[in-house]
C-alpha cells in the first residue's frame, strides 16, 4: 500500500483560516494550544461552533463529531435540558464560597449508580481525581509504591506520568515492562515508585505483583484502556487484580474517567468487579471542567474534616453549581435505554468498519465497548499497549487526515466515542467517508 500525500494537500486547502489562527496562537502559546494530547500535524483545526453531532471550524467546514471532546459530550453539543438548566443557574450565581444543592444531586446519582461508591468528592479534572485516589490509598495503607499498567493514562500529575505512550524498543520485555518517565521534569524518585504491569497478561501481571506485594499501596487501572486505544480488559485480568489486592490489603483503583460511559454503573458494573476507589471525569460534568473520586466509606472518611482531617483536599472551583447541575442533568438523561441505543449504534459502526477493511483488504482490529471504539490497522488481536504500538502508524495518520477532509472528526489515533446526537444516517455517512478514504490509499 502506498500513501497518498494528496490528503495533506487537501487538508491545507480546506483549512487556511485554522492555519492562520494556529500561527497567531503560536506567538503566545507553546505549540498554539494548551492540550498536547489533541495536537496533530500539520496543525489542528480551530473550532468556532458546535451543535448536536456537528462541529464547524474557522473555515466554515462542518464535520461530524465522533470523538465528542475526548468522549465527554455524550449527549452531543448543546443538549436542550443541560443548556436550559445551566441558563437558569447562571442567574443565581456562578461559584459560591459554600456548598450548593446541585452537588448533593450529582453525588447521590453517582452513589446510586456506581457499585463502589459509598462516598464521593468532586474536583475540576480527572487528573486531580486520580491524584486523590492514589493519595488516599497511600494514606490508608501507609505504603508508597503503586502499580499501573503500561499504556494506562491517568492524567498529568507526576505520579502517573510513567509508562504511558512509551517507545517499545526502550521499555523492556512486553510481559515485564520497565517503568519509564513519560514526561521530562518529574521529581526524583517518581519513576521508582511505580511497578508497571502488562495489561491483559494475567499470569505475567500476577507474577510481577507477587514480587512487590509487601510494598504496594494501590493498583490503578483503566478497566478499558482508554485514550491510547480503547482496549477492554479481559474479565479474568480484572478479577485477578481484585483477588490479589483483596488478599494483600492493597487498594484497587479503577480509573473510569473514560470508561464510566460504558454502562450506568461504569465498567465496574459491566464486569461485575468492584474496586475500592474510582476516579471519574468527562461525562459527569455535562461539558464543564470536572473530576470526582469516590469509593469505600472507611477510605473516603480520610477526607472528612469532622473526623480529622487526615488528607487535605481543596479547590476553589470544586463542585461549583454550574458543573454539578450540568452533570446531574446529563446523568438523568442517560437512562438504560439510552446506553443500549448507544451501544447498538457503536456495534453497527465497528462492524461496518470491519466490513469495509475486509473489502479493501486492509488488516484491521476494531476495539471498544459500549459507545467507545478504536481503529487499529494490524492483523492480530489487540490486547495491550504493545499491540497498539505495533499498528500501522503511517496509515493511521493518513486515515485521520482523510476523515478530516471528508468531514469527520476523530482523535488522531482513531479512537472515538459516540453521542446520542449521532443518528443512523450520520453513522452511514461516517462509513461511506471511511471507505472513500481507504480507497484513496490504494
Ligand atoms: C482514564 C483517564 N484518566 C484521567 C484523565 C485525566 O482527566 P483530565 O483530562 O480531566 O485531567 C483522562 C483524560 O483523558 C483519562 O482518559
Amino acid at each position: 500500500m502506498t500513501f497518498n500525500s494528496d490528503e495533506l494537500t487537501r487538508y491545507l486547502e480546506l483549512t487556511p483560516e485554522s492555519r492562520a489562527l494556529w500561527e497567531e496562537a503560536r506567538e503566545y502559546l507553546p505549540g498554539g494550544d494548551s492540550r498536547n494530547s489533541i495536537f496533530w500535524r500539520p496543525y489542528p483545526i480551530f473550532i468556532t461552533s458546535a451543535s448536536g453531532c456537528h462541529v464547524v471550524d474557522a473555515d466554515n467546514v462542518d464535520r461530524l463529531d465522533f470523538i465528542n471532546t475526548m468522549t465527554t459530550m455524550i449527549l452531543g453539543h448543546g443538549p436542550e435540558p443541560v443548556l436550559k438548566a445551566v441558563q437558569g443557574q447562571l442567574e443565581h450565581g456562578l461559584a459560591y464560597n459554600a456548598p450548593n444543592r446541585h452537588q448533593i444531586r450529582l453525588a447521590k446519582l453517582l452513589c446510586q449508580r456506581l457499585p463502589s461508591f459509598d462516598r464521593v468528592r468532586f474536583t475540576n479534572s480527572g487528573t486531580e481525581a486520580t491524584l486523590n485516589t492514589l493519595r488516599a490509598a497511600r494514606a490508608f495503607t501507609g505504603k508508597s509504591r503503586f502499580a499501573k499498567v503500561e499504556g494506562g493514562y491517568h492524567g498529568t500529575h507526576d505520579a502517573v506520568s510513567v509508562s504511558i505512550r512509551v517507545d517499545p524498543a526502550l521499555a523492556g520485555e512486553p510481559n515485564r515492562p520497565q517503568a519509564l518517565a513519560s514526561s521530562s521534569g518529574l521529581a526524583d524518585g517518581v519513576v521508582d515508585q511505580v511497578v508497571v504491569l502488562p495489561f491483559n497478561e494475567t499470569d505475567s501481571a500476577l507474577a510481577i505483583l507477587e514480587e512487590h506485594r509487601e510494598e504496594l499501596a494501590a493498583v490503578i487501572v483503566e478497566p478499558l484502556l482508554g485514550s491510547v486505544g480503547m482496549v477492554p480488559a479481559k474479565p479474568e485480568f480484572l478479577q485477578m487484580l481484585r483477588r490479589f489486592t483483596q488478599e494483600h490489603g492493597i487498594i484497587l483503583i479503577f480509573d473510569e474517567v473514560i470508561s464510566f460511559r460504558v454502562a450506568p454503573g461504569g465498567c465496574q458494573e459491566y464486569y461485575g468487579v468492584t474496586p475500592d476507589l474510582t476516579s471519574l471525569g468527562k461525562i459527569i460534568g455535562g461539558g464543564f471542567a470536572v473530576g470526582a473520586f469516590g469509593g469505600r466509606r472507611d477510605i473516603m472518611d480520610l477526607y472528612d474534616p469532622t473526623l480529622g482531617p487526615q488528607v487535605g483536599h481543596a479547590g476553589t472551583f470544586n463542585a461549583n453549581p454550574i458543573t454539578m447541575l450540568a452533570g446531574a442533568v446529563t446523568l438523568e438523561e442517560l437512562t438504560p435505554q439510552v446506553y443500549r441505543k448507544l451501544s447498538e449504534r457503536t456495534d453497527y459502526l465497528r462492524h461496518g468498519i470491519q466490513q469495509i477493511c475486509a473489502r479493501q483488504e486492509v488488516p484491521v482490529q476494531v476495539t471498544g465497548l459500549g459507545s467507545l471504539f478504536g481503529i487499529h490497522f494490524i492483523d492480530r488481536p489487540i490486547n495491550n499497549y504493545r499491540d497498539i504500538a505495533a499498528g500501522d502508524a503511517a496509515l493511521r495518520e493518513q486515515v485521520f487526515l482523510g476523515l478530516m477532509n471528508e468531514g469527520v472528526l476523530l482523535a488522531p489515533n482513531l479512537v472515538g466515542g459516540l453521542s446520542t446526537a449521532i443518528s443512523q444516517p450520520d453513522m452511514d455517512a461516517f462509513l461511506s467517508a471511511f471507505e472513500r478514504v481507504l480507497q484513496r490509499q490504494n
